[in-house]
């Protein structure tokens, strides 16, 4: 099969590791991609957003399966546009991506369906909001209705920053996405993430994972896209894995279905673990980045074979094994990320850093300058490896991590604290 990936992350790097190695594979494409990538893929400049000219490719090249990575060709239609086309595509209608794409959309999906999840309102102005606070008081949780790229969502710990928050969101500091605004009630516990393959009625579960998501030692610092991942997440028992999948995966994926937007893809649950049990901090409706590159790591099974079932309703068919392992990926970000960071720095090591057993480095914002490695976004490399232990593959990643010669870029040193506290 001629498979196409979109995407540019460490998510898609590690998704193109993992098709690469399928035996259905013919030739891969990947648009844009990065430099780690092409080794295993051609990449080619196409723009998602372009749905045309994704179209005409894959009649060009005859591809067979539109892989999309990340949220915003999902939430802008491009499975839709695949579909109508002809052409087979892994991931939801843009319908069904509103679970991403919309706080409130989920929330009133959470209120049909009876699922566990914080207490809400949802505000179309900032006066409304901001009575809201006043009658509740903080703590709270500010978000941005719409995709806001991750930095929609301000935890308020006073009621003076909640009313900034809205402020901001109204003033217009995410665009569209803040024109309406959830407003909820702080909820506490451990977080995890727990991700699902779905097919508009079939849910294959697949692993749990735990990300890092400030940017600093001792979750300090702003909010990232994510500095460091493991999977499997330890708090997430198999007791609590099955209580998430009877009161929140599958009544979402019935409540998706009865509305006549059946969701197909990966559903990616954000839970917090709370002394009442699971409830859902959000959803998003593609694999993480970097939860997916500890992921990759784990999984046994071909990963074609399963997307392929999830976009062919079929996953009622497959069933995908699991390294008893812990894989670990650190992430490399440029210095001053997630504020402004240079790009064009050279990055060099890497071919000693990924030499040991069970350690792969895969790319985020990377590009080839003739032989040179040169840094190309904010986070940059996630130097990923597997242990018998937590303890194990937190060594391994960090011996590779101390190869790489990148005086540019930065790392947490204590991603796993949390696995390796309990
Ligand atoms: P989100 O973009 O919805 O994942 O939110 C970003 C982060 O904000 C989450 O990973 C949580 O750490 C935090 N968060 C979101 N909603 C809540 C909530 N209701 N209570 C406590 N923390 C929250
Ligand atoms: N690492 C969090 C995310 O992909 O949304």
């Amino acid at each position: 099969m001629n498979i196409l990936l979109i995407g540019s992350g460490g998510r898609e790097h590690a998704l193109a590791w993992a098709l690469a190695n399928s035996p259905l594979l013919t030739k891969l494409y990947v648009a844009p991609g990065n430099a780690g990538m092409s080794e295993l893929a051609e990449l080619v400049s196409l723009d998602a957003a372009d749905h045309g000219g994704v179209i005409d490719f894959c009649q060009t090249k005859g591809i067979d399966f539109v892989v999309v990575g990340p949220e915003a060709p999902l939430v802008a239609g491009l499975v839709d546009d695949l579909t109508a086309a002809g052409i087979k595509a892994f991931g939801p209608s843009k319908t069904a991506a509103q679970l991403e794409g919309s706080k409130s959309f989920t929330k009133a999906i959470c209120d049909a369906a009876n699922i566990p999840t914080a207490k809400y309102g949802h505000f179309k102005n900032a006066a409304d909001a901001k009575a809201h606070v006043e009658a509740h008081g903080a703590p709270i949780v500010v978000k941005a209705d719409g995709l806001a790229a991750g930095k929609g969502v301000v935890v308020a710990m006073a009621k003076d920053e909640a009313l900034a928050a809205i402020d901001a969101c109204f003033d217009g500091s995410f665009g569209d996405a803040g024109a309406e605004v959830v407003l909820e009630e702080f909820l506490e516990g451990e977080e995890a993430s727990f991700f699902v393959l779905a097919d508009g009625k079939n849910i294959l579960p697949l692993a749990t994972a735990q990300d890092h998501k400030r940017a600093f030692d001792g979750d300090q610092g702003p909010n990232t896209g994510g500095m460091g991942a493991y999977s499997p997440a330890p708090v997430m028992t198999d007791a609590l894995v099955e209580q998430t999948l009877e009161e929140i995966i599958r009544p979402t994926v019935a409540e998706m279905a009865r509305r006549g937007m059946p969701f197909k893809g990966v559903l990616f649950a954000g839970l917090m673990i709370t002394d009442e049990g699971p409830k859902l901090i959000e959803y998003n409706t593609r694999f993480g980045d970097p939860e997916c590159q500890v992921l990759m790591m784990r999984l046994r099974d071909d990963l074609l074979t399963l997307l392929m079932a999830s976009a062919d309703g079929t996953l009622d068919k497959v069933s995908a094994r699991w390294r008893p392992e812990t894989a670990m990926t650190v992430v490399l970000a440029a210095n001053g990320y997630p504020g402004s960071y240079e790009k064009g720095t050279e990055i060099k090591g890497l071919k000693t850093a990924s030499s040991a057993d069970g350690v792969e480095i895969f790319h985020a914002g990377t590009r080839s300058d003739g032989g040179r490695l040169l840094a190309n976004g904010g986070r940059v490399l996630n130097v990923t490896a597997l242990g018998s232990t937590v303890a194990e593959a937190r060594d391994k990643a960090y011996d590779a991590v101390a190869k790489v010669d990148w005086p540019e870029g930065f790392c947490r040193k204590d991603i796993g604290w949390r696995a390796l506290a309990r």
